[in-house]
């Protein structure tokens, strides 16, 4: 008899995840599913929250669907923890993307300087909710789908000491699904050398049923999210560098062309959150007709596609024993040899009963190894800067980034921030 736990059950993804709980109730014994939201937001979340029970009535599974405002209620006993909750909402996702733009950065919600604001945001929240899946639920797996997430996996794992921790993204199983269908193979097919960290990862190299199909990734091989502008990588640097780079790393490699996009769209459309928000605003007006009982193909306009999918399949395989691959972030425990083992990385992993074990990758490559420590030494920084109330760590984490600021907007940049961010980013 399982019981799920949403926090952020508010949002417009939440109809898909439904979707993928129903499509599983049954192998996983699924009795309860709360949703977990804030008083502040009970009108976007009495809408989503209404919808969610009519689709489940509709299917008529057996299952529970409760919605609430207090944690402890919706914890309690939990076997799975979902954090799909976004910290400041799309208000301080928008200040993300503005605010670094003022100083001639990127500005992106996970990425950079944006990614930290939000991480900083994130942390206090999961102090309060994680101490809560500690001492109530059921030994709960917690999955962190809230950006920016591998560092929010990196704290929960290693620094909250919460040992049954995944952090989820949609881009990898989007890669699988990619790889399936560009080589006409079944998944079990497929061995892929995927490493790095959240939204910083690279496939350094494709098996298909035991044959080397690498080099014809670079040709044919387009994945591109909804939120990231599509300019693609040229043909001629995917060869040179012989490893397929993750979509978000254009903000990195390319991020004179990013960064002229972006000015450009904040003039003429707004940023991905306001373009997110009438999205948003849309999608709610669907959810509220009392005669939709099922998943609106306007949700295809957000950036999460697949998300749910990834969810459900994850929670049924690990209540399952299913022995599949799965990318998820987690502990590297030997995946790529020249990494430390508590590193929170982007990797494939067999799911077994109630747990996960690494596939062993090798060395990763010369060419990207560097900026994985310097960012996962950026992540250890500002996550030690926010423990300690230690500014100093902050503004060295700014530092070394190569999307951050050089020393003489550190501060100003910082400060920009907290005053951005107040009531949720004080005491510093
Ligand atoms: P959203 O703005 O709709 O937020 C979801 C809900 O979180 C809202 O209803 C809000 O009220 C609630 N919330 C905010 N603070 C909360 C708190 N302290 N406690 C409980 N609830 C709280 O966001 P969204 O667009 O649906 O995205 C949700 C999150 O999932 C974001 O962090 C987003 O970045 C992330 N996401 C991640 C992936 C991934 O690949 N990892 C994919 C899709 C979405
Ligand atoms: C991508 C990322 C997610 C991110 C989402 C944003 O797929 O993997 O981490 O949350 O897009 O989409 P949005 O529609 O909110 O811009
Ligand atoms: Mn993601």
């Amino acid at each position: 008899m399982m019981k799920i736990c949403v926090i952020g059950g508010g949002s417009t993804y939440t109809p898909e995840l439904i979707e993928g709980f129903i499509n599983i109730h049954e192998q996983i014994q699924l009795k309860e599913l709360w949703l977990l939201d804030l008083k502040q937001n009970d009108h976007k979340f009495g809408i989503v929250a209404d919808f969610a029970r009519r689709m489940v009535q509709k299917a008529n599974c057996g299952v529970a669907l409760h919605s609430t405002f207090t944690p402890q209620e919706a914890i309690e006993g939990a076997d799975f923890i979902i954090h799909q909750f976004r910290p400041g909402g799309l208000q301080g996702r928008i200040a993300d993307e503005t605010i670094p733009l003022r100083y001639g950065l990127i500005g992106q919600e996970t990425t950079g300087m944006g990614g930290m604001a939000c991480a900083l945001r994130a942390f206090p929240i999961l102090e309060q909710y994680v101490e809560l899946a500690k001492h109530m639920s059921n030994q709960a797996w917690i999955i962190n789908f809230s950006n920016p997430s591998g560092m929010l996996t990196e704290f929960i794992r290693n620094y909250l000491q919460y040992e049954r921790t995944i952090g989820l993204c949609n881009y990898p199983i989007n890669v699988l699904r990619s790889l399936q269908n560009l080589f006409g193979c079944q998944q079990q097919e497929i061995f892929v050398k995927y490493y790095g960290l959240n939204h910083l990862s690279w496939i350094e190299q494709v098996m298909i049923q035991g044959i080397d199909r690498t080099a014809d990734l670079w040709q044919s091989f387009h994945l591109n999210p909804k939120n990231i502008p599509d300019a693609p990588f040229p043909l001629e640097f995917l060869e040179q560098l012989g490893l397929l780079p993750n979509p978000y790393l254009k903000y990195f490699y390319m991020t004179d062309t990013m960064l002229q996009q972006q000015c450009e769209a904040q003039q003429a459309q707004g940023t991905r959150g306001e373009i997110v928000q009438a999205i948003e605003t849309e999608l709610l007006n669907l959810y509220a007709d009392p005669s939709l009982d099922h998943k609106p193909p306007q949700l295809e306009q957000r950036g999460g596609a697949l998300y749910s999918t990834a969810a459900a399949e994850l929670i049924h395989d690990l209540v399952t024993g299913a022995r599949t691959t799965h990318i998820i972030n987690t502990r590297n425990n030997g995946a790529i040899q020249d990494f430390p083992d508590n590193y929170i990385m982007e990797i494939p992993v067999t799911i077994i009963q109630q747990g996960t074990e690494p596939l062993m990758l090798g060395n990763s490559h010369k060419a990207v190894s560097g900026l994985i420590v310097t960012i996962k030494n950026f992540e250890r920084l500002v996550i030690e800067g926010y423990l300690q109330k230690n500014e100093d760590l902050i503004r060295q984490a700014m530092l070394i980034h190569p999307l951050g600021p050089r020393l003489s907007h550190v501060e100003p940049l910082w400060q920009a921030l907290k005053t951005a961010n107040a009531g949720f980013m004080d005491g510093y």
